[in-house]
């Protein structure tokens, strides 16, 4: 065995978002999100199910911090809910939905925990869809003044702001493929949504870095592609190179621009943009789950991974293990994708996400012995130092989740959490994996 210590100040923490762990969806003057629309809509959450309750996060932020605490994270990486601060996404603030998060962060703080929120991941106000959504610019010029309203409010005791969560998943999920709110199967529309979320990130970050902001970056979810040469050329476009691109370099991929041109001509990007969307970064934030293994199809439609992709198919090949997601476990890819961004970007990362759903529950003894878990969390970890060693600046590892929660399309059927929750009776039980992770903490580093 072999022992990885991390580099001194590696920062260590744990991650959730409003709409899954909260509740209190009509509390304290919060507004509707689309994602309240979308889970009452028959047929698109399993069992109809809703974040209306979730882990009751909202009641019960004192015992989570607490449980943050004694797991000894470094940091939080939470989101803010657009909602609560601006119930219909526009005008003053609504002092209830800001002193929530105000009163978290100052309890993180107390903690020693450093706070990291997300301003985005996933809750739109339902007016913003409405009028059109994400493939509307107005969303991106709005999402700059409720940047601006918490910038001002929480600047000085946060970390590190992170604009957007995956916006891919905002783009082809809510108006591409429909899987996720607010369901919208558009092409065209997904493309739009891609260049405003692009575009919201770059406003948000002048108006974070304007009320004081020290880190402020975005959390990507790229996809590590492997297989065929033209195959994964195409969908590291779409998939990666879309968001990459503009925010690192400002352009957009001109492959990406002519495979869609059947759908667009982008002709949203308005003179400007590009500038506005390309601001200095302090560190880029990657979740990270499964590589995607991708062939050439002749003849195969667009595939859910986005439009342009005509012809390309996915594929998982043989002897894999599989998580409960039905997501292949490969830790190589993580190393593979942070040496990557490290030599096409030359940036800094931090994985703002990564982890894995089992079933398990408590067993007779009370204890939740969710060693697949334990296994995945050491295999990835053990792969982020691989990546250091390789030369890539990476300054911190975000478990994927804290508790288990409400899973978007899956609701509670795929628990995440290191930590058990009973959702009958709210009740947190650290799983096995929980003590595994704290102890990486403890040591900053691991045995494989
Ligand atoms: C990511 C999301 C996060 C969670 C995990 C499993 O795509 O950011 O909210 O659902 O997947």
């Amino acid at each position: 065995m072999t022992q990885l210590t991390f580099p001194q100040g590696f920062l260590w923490g744990t991650a959730t978002a409003s709409y899954q762990i909260e509740g209190a969806a009509g509390e304290d003057g919060r507004g509707p999100s689309i994602w309240d629309t979308f889970s009452a809509t028959p047929g698109k959450t399993w069992r109809g199910q809703s974040g209306a309750v979730a882990c009751d996060h909202y009641h019960r932020v004192d015992e989570d911090v607490a449980l943050m605490a004694s797991l000894g994270v470094d940091t939080y990486r939470f989101s803010i809910a657009w909602p609560r601060i601006q119930p219909d996404g526009t005008g003053p603030a609504n002092p209830k939905g800001l002193d929530f998060y105000d009163r978290l962060v100052d309890k993180l703080v107390a903690a020693g925990i450093k706070p990291m929120p997300t301003l985005y991941h996933w809750d739109l106000p339902q007016s913003f869809e409405d009028r059109g959504g994400w493939p509307e610019r107005e969303t991106a010029e709005r999402f700059a003044d409720y940047a601006a309203i918490v910038g001002a409010r929480l600047s000085d005791r946060v970390h590190t702001w992170w604009t957007l969560n995956e916006p891919w998943c905002s783009a082809f999920l809510g108006y591409g493929n429909g899987h996720h709110a607010p369901g919208r199967t558009e092409p065209a529309a997904a493309l739009a949504a891609v260049h405003h979320l692009n575009l919201a990130h770059g406003l948000a970050v002048q108006a974070l870095r304007g009320a004081g902001a020290e880190q402020v970056s975005i959390v990507l979810n790229p996809t590590q592609c492997r297989g065929e040469e033209e195959a994964v050329r195409v969908v590291d476009g779409i998939a990666n190179r879309v968001f990459f691109d503009p925010i690192l370099l400002g352009q957009y991929p001109a492959d990406v621009i002519e495979r869609t041109q059947h759908h667009t001509d982008w002709s949203f990007v308005k003179e400007g943009d590009l500038e506005a969307i390309n601001q200095p970064i302090d560190v880029l934030g990657i979740n990270y789950y499964s590589p995607t293994w991708l062939r050439a199809k002749p003849g195969e439609p667009e595939s859910d991974v986005g439009p342009g992709t005509i012809g390309v198919e996915t594929y998982t090949p043989d002897g894999l293990e599989f998580t409960d997601m039905g997501w292949a476990v490969d830790a190589t890819g993580l190393t593979d994708l942070l040496v990557r961004i490290h030599k096409d970007y030359g940036i800094a990362t931090m994985i703002t996400e990564n982890g894995a759903a089992y079933p398990t529950g408590p067993g007779e003894d009370g204890e939740v012995h969710d060693e697949e878990r334990v296994a995945y969390l050491r295999s990835h970890i053990a792969a982020v130092h691989d990546a250091i060693e390789a030369g890539a600046d990476v300054r911190g590892y975000t478990a994927w989740s804290l508790m288990d929660n409400f899973e978007w399309a899956f609701g509670y059927d795929k628990r995440f959490g290191i930590v058990h929750v009973d959702y009958a009776t709210q009740q947190r039980t650290p799983k096995d994996s929980a003590k595994f992770y704290s102890k990486v903490i403890a040591d900053n580093g691991l045995d494989r």
